[in-house]
């Protein structure tokens, strides 16, 4: 028996791979989309079998992947190699690549070569950036429109995000809510629908209030998805780590934990390290055997006072 690792294609689903129209589909029926952030070929699989309609590998993979203590510092070469991991896991969702801190904000050309990277090397369905209107004022919130029509009009699907924007917290005062005064709502308002108009195909909205997002809804016309927004919008969106309980980090007020998987894994792992010093694994099942015979007849090679022959015995 082979001990290679084995590293199988995305798992065989009957499901076909979902589409942009699908998506816009699901907004005009009124159904709920399900997004879903992922960073390696695990998380990927699991996100597969879920059945989830589109996977985001996140720029958050800084925090709960790398360890940073910002998405600031995530490096395009990082995102890279989690996106192709995740794509080997995926089949059936999209596959929405987050543009890193620094891969978009110089120039429109720019934004279009990182775009085109997640497509041509990670095999990305879209990308994402992060609207910087709230925090720069009019010439960033121009200059992130301009990015966004770049990316659009290279043929790349592009996904905006707006309200709290990570790779810009400390402009904006840190990780917290946006559009709590009416002023900072409009603003939540205009950035929504200068992507929309900018051709994006969904826009993520993040930590708003419940009712300025409910407002803003009745003016988008593209998918709406939501983390820390209410209930208001087309889908939602969780962080991988944070919605099963992997992450020992500040958790913020709108995620919830389907389950508790950090738990059970420091559980195995303190099983495994109870048995490995109790002497109990591995156990019979665990190992290989060899002919009793060959056994035999290297004992007698290995035998203690015996001369070492390896060489002429092999030869
Ligand atoms: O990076 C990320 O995980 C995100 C989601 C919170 C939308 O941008």
């Amino acid at each position: 028996m082979s001990t290679e690792p084995t590293v199988p294609d995305a798992p065989p689903t009957d499901r076909r791979p979902v589409t942009l129209p699908q998506i816009a589909e699901l907004k005009r029926l009124g159904e709920p989309i399900v997004m879903v952030t992922a960073y390696d070929y695990p998380s990927a699989q699991v996100a597969e079998e879920a059945g989830v309609d589109l996977v985001l590998v996140g720029d958050s993979a800084a925090n709960v992947v790398l360890g940073y203590s910002s998405t600031v510092s995530v490096s395009m070469d990082e995102m890279l190699m989690l996106a192709r991991a995740v794509r080997r896991g995926v089949r059936t969702p999209l596959l929405v690549g987050d543009l890193p801190f620094g891969s978009y904000q110089s120039s429109d050309s720019q934004a279009v070569d990182s775009a085109v990277t997640f497509v041509k090397e990670a095999g990305c369905d879209a990308v994402k950036i992060e609207m910087a209107g709230l925090s720069g004022g009019l010439a960033d919130k121009r200059e992130s429109v301009s990015r966004a029509r770049a990316i659009v009009s290279a043929g790349i699907p592009l996904m905006g995000h707006v309200g709290l924007t990570p790779q810009s917290a400390s402009a904006l005062g840190g990780f917290k809510a946006q559009g709590r005064t009416a002023r900072q709502a409009v603003q939540v308002a205009d950035d929504a629908l200068a992507l929309q108009d900018a051709g994006c195909f969904a826009i993520v909205f993040e930590a708003i209030p419940a009712a300025v997002t409910e407002t803003i809804m009745q003016r988008m016309e593209v998918p709406v998805i939501g983390i820390g927004a209410g209930g208001a919008t087309d889908g939602q969106v969780l962080v991988f780590h944070d919605l099963l309980g992997m992450y020992e980090g500040h958790a913020p007020r709108f995620t919830k934990r389907f389950a508790e998987v950090r738990r059970a894994m420091v559980e195995g792992m303190e099983a495994y390290a109870e048995e490995v010093r109790g002497r109990r694994f591995p156990g019979p099942e665990h190992t290989y055997s060899i002919d009793p015979t060959e056994l035999e007849r290297f004992k007698e090679v290995v035998s203690p006072g015996r001369a070492w022959e390896a060489a002429d015995f092999m030869g």
